[in-house]
């Protein structure tokens, strides 16, 4: 199978680019990605002299570009986008080019070139949930984004589901919940607070700390992934949770303790606009319809994923660097 992976060198689409080559033999990876500050090569390393991989840099809103990539594969799926929410509030138009234009390029081509194409997208889509209630979002929840980088997402998922009814484009949609694991880059909770924790640097957390996470292992979202494009229905959104509702307090808590370092090092700061409190995925449709089971358990992917970063400061040292300079 030949594969078009779009932002294949961040977090979830080098770890779906792990997964892919360690569960197939036959499978091609051309990965396309601007290398944003997010975009990071060392994720990939270990494939670079591998025939069967080929990088390519560049935009998911050049046509012309993805026009030739697309004419030689049989799935594209889409992690390429602006990411951290913080960002988008100081700088919504590079979340609007990538995450709604560039999704377009990529719809456009793969309506003309009849390919199948898979979209990453976020419950975030869905606004937020009341802090201490047993709602949950699914599949009908409501579109209601509360920052530039969610309503960006949510016009790139209406776009996707206006072209598969439209135009009849071969498309799925996954809307998952928080992801943790391996080569996070570390503005994001997990890895900001391991990376400072373990330079004995002050952990901040946002108010008191209450807003609620559903917390999922990266690989067990890329096995998700994995499935929908497999087996899923065309024009159909799956979503995929972690059953794992934690507030951010108690995850910073829990990683200090494994590291053994002592809570004093958090530091409370003033909340950002539009947080959202809480979120939590119903995921019984996709483990319904397609089987899907998770593999990791929070506290074991936890303690793994702390241990990645302990052994891995070669990789996170460098993005620490940057971005301390500010760039
Ligand atoms: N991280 C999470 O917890 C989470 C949860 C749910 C959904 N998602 C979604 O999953 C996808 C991947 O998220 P991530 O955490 O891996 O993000 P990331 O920020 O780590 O990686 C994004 C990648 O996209 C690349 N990129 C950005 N703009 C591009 C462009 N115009 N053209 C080509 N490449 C471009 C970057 O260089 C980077 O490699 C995103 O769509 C995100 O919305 C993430």
């Amino acid at each position: 199978m030949r594969y078009l992976i779009t932002g294949g060198s961040g977090f979830i689409g080098s770890n779906f680019i792990h997964y892919l080559f360690e569960k197939y033999h036959d499978v091609h990876v051309t990965n396309l990605d601007k290398l944003t500050y997010a975009g990071n090569p060392a994720n990939l390393k270990k494939f670079e002299a591998n025939p069967q991989y080929k990088f390519v840099k560049g935009d998911i809103a050049d046509a012309k570009l993805v026009d030739e990539l697309m004419k030689d594969v049989d799935f594209v799926v889409n992690f390429a986008a602006e990411t951290h929410v913080d960002r988008s509030i100081t700088g919504p138009s590079e979340f609007i080019q990538t995450n709604v234009v560039g999704l377009h390029t990529l719809l456009d081509a793969a309506t003309q070139h009849k390919k199948r194409l898979h979209h990453i997208s976020t419950d975030e889509v869905f606004g937020d949930l009341p802090l201490g209630t047993g709602q949950k979002f699914t599949e009908h929840s409501t579109y209601f984004p509360s920052s530039p980088y969610s309503a960006s997402k949510a016009a790139g998922d209406h776009l996707l589901h206006a072209y598969s009814r439209t135009y009849g484009l071969d498309a799925t949609i996954t809307n998952c919940s928080n992801n943790y694991g391996p080569y996070q880059f570390p503005e994001k909770l997990i890895p900001k607070t391991i990376v400072n924790a373990l330079r004995d640097k002050p952990v901040p957390v946002y108010a008191q700390g209450r807003n609620v996470r559903d917390w999922i292992h990266v690989k067990d979202h890329c096995k998700a992934i994995d499935m929908v494009l497999q087996t899923g229905r065309t024009g159909e959104t799956y979503l995929v949770g972690g059953n794992c509702e934690k507030a951010n307090l108690e995850v910073v808590r829990q990683i200090l303790n494994l590291l053994g370092k002592p809570e004093t090092l958090i530091q409370l700061v003033p909340d950002r606009p539009g947080h959202d409190l809480r979120y939590a995925i119903d995921s019984s449709k996709i483990e319904r319809e397609l089987a899907f089971k998770r593999d990791y358990e929070f506290e074991k992917g936890l303690a793994e994923t702390v241990e990645w970063y302990k052994q891995n400061q070669e990789w996170w040292q460098p993005l620490v660097d940057r971005l301390e300079k500010g760039l």
